[in-house]
């Protein structure tokens, strides 16, 4: 009897992504996807370890499963993986409060799911297999894409940064990336198999540097071979840090016909001070020069980010800084996080954390900002009509279908459902904070 399994994704793109690859392993080895969590004889979870509230959603989510395994015994399995597997503390816990999970992986070797799942059915015994650093990186792995037009496609893993906040660079280890030949080979099939939208992932894609057959490719020098790729109509990427962004890659917004006009560039903060105890490598002076040079490619290139609120140290003053740099860029969106410690990373050690209130409260000053901006932004696209690529009935409202501009806004309009997959023209009619409304022209 075939068995039947559900993933659950905490966190990024990235785990997304990796999320896709352990889909398309399990159906290949003849395992069947179920639609809801309670059809499914194995669970996996693949975690996040970005912020507190992530860890906590994992345990209490992980916890509503104990019922059932233990009703189940043998007959479910429950499996789990992502960055919260790469820490020590969270192994610990996982076998004195939850020693009933039945397989535990980290995330350098996603690949060895299926053995793993082998192993304990054969065995009938608990598998763990985490890699404290990441080998040769594996290719040709199978994906389960969730949209049949879009893909992710990672090029490089890890982070060799080391912002004082931040878990990844131990959850995810150092750096390293894709061959452009294996990049570009990928991107080829994906087009051959209906893909228009690729979205080209890594924790820093603008300091790719892949070993090529003739040369060291950077991250520009790769965008112009995928813009060259036949069937890709849209390019994007994720996630950029300011330090490695050249003018080489911002002279693709004009040369690059598939390159979408849409930037995430996390500031994190708008003190040069805060900046440098972040270990960011840029102050704010570096960051609006470089906005001003995304501006002048284009006037209007869409422009996102992320912003941490109440790093340990962060002033009044320095956080009306971060205020400021907002109104001074106008955002078109922004993710804005409260600063959350991070255990073993170098901002834990600092003995000035703001109170909590005090994050409460600016953060929710910065939520004003961005969102009023955010508003008056969509506003400027009424009576336009725009490329939208449809990506199906909205999750929100299933009589409607849903959308990205080449801006990365997201459009709400009626039409066929079969319109999935096509890049149509659409009006916009109206415009809210976070979404456009428009009809088909
Ligand atoms: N606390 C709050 N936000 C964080 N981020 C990363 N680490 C932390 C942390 N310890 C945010 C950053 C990053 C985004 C993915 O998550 O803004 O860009
Ligand atoms: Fe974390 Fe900084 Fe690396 Fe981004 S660049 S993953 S914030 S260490």
């Amino acid at each position: 009897m075939s068995k039947s399994f559900f993933i659950q994704t905490f966190g990024c793109q990235m785990n997304e992504h990796d999320s896709e690859i352990m889909a398309g392993m399990l159906i290949d080895k003849g395992y069947v996807p179920a639609s809801d969590r309670k059809d499914a004889n194995i669970v996996l979870f693949n975690t996040c370890s970005i912020r507190d509230n992530a860890d906590k959603r994992f345990f209490g989510t992980l916890g509503q499963l104990k019922k059932k395994k233990m009703a189940e015994g043998e007959n479910f399995t429950v499996c789990v993986t992502g960055c919260m597997m790469q820490q020590q503390h969270v192994i610990d816990t996982l076998k004195q409060k939850y020693p009933w999970v039945d397989v535990i992986i980290g995330t350098h070797n996603i690949h060895e799911l299926p053995d793993l799942l082998d192993n304990l059915y054969k065995e009938k015994k608990k598998q763990l297999s985490v890699w404290p650093e990441g080998g040769d990186i594996v290719e040709g792995l199978p994906s389960k894409r969730l949209f049949k037009h879009k893909a992710y496609v990672n090029i490089t893993f890890g982070c060799n940064n080391f912002c004082t906040y931040c878990i990844v660079p131990y959850t995810r280890g150092r750096e390293r990336s894709r061959r452009p030949e294996d990049i570009i080979k990928e991107i080829c099939c994906l087009a051959q198999d209906g893909v228009k939208e690729v979205m080209l992932l890594g924790q820093n894609v603008n300091s790719y540097r892949g070993e090529g057959a003739d040369k060291v490719w950077d991250f520009s020098d790769l965008i112009r071979a995928v813009n060259d790729i036949e069937g890709i109509e849209r390019i994007r990427f994720m996630t950029s840090h300011p330090k490695d962004l050249s003018d080489k890659l911002i002279d693709c917004f004009r040369d690059c016909s598939k390159l979408c006009h849409y930037f995430h560039l996390p500031v994190q903060s708008g003190s040069s001070e805060v900046l440098k105890r972040m270990n960011r490598r840029y102050d704010r002076e570096r960051y609006l020069e470089l906005v001003r040079k995304l501006r002048e490619v284009d006037p209007d290139m869409a422009i996102s980010t992320d912003i941490i609120v109440g790093f340990p140290g962060e002033t009044e003053e320095q956080f009306e800084d971060t205020l400021e740099l907002c109104r001074e860029v106008g955002y078109d969106s922004a993710f804005t996080f409260l600063y959350s410690i991070r255990k073993g990373t170098p901002a834990e050690k600092f003995d000035d954390q703001v109170p909590e209130a005090i994050k409460h409260e600016r953060f929710n000053r910065l939520c004003d900002e961005i969102n009023s901006t955010s508003a008056v932004k969509n506003a400027a696209y009424v009576g336009r009509v725009l490329d939208v690529l449809c990506d199906g009935p909205s999750k929100r409202n299933s009589r409607s279908l849903s959308g990205r501009t080449d801006t990365f806004k997201l459009v709400n309009f009626k039409g066929d459902p079969a319109l999935a997959g096509e890049i149509v023209k659409v009006r916009i009619t109206s415009s809210n904070t976070f979404s456009l409304e428009g009809e088909l022209v």
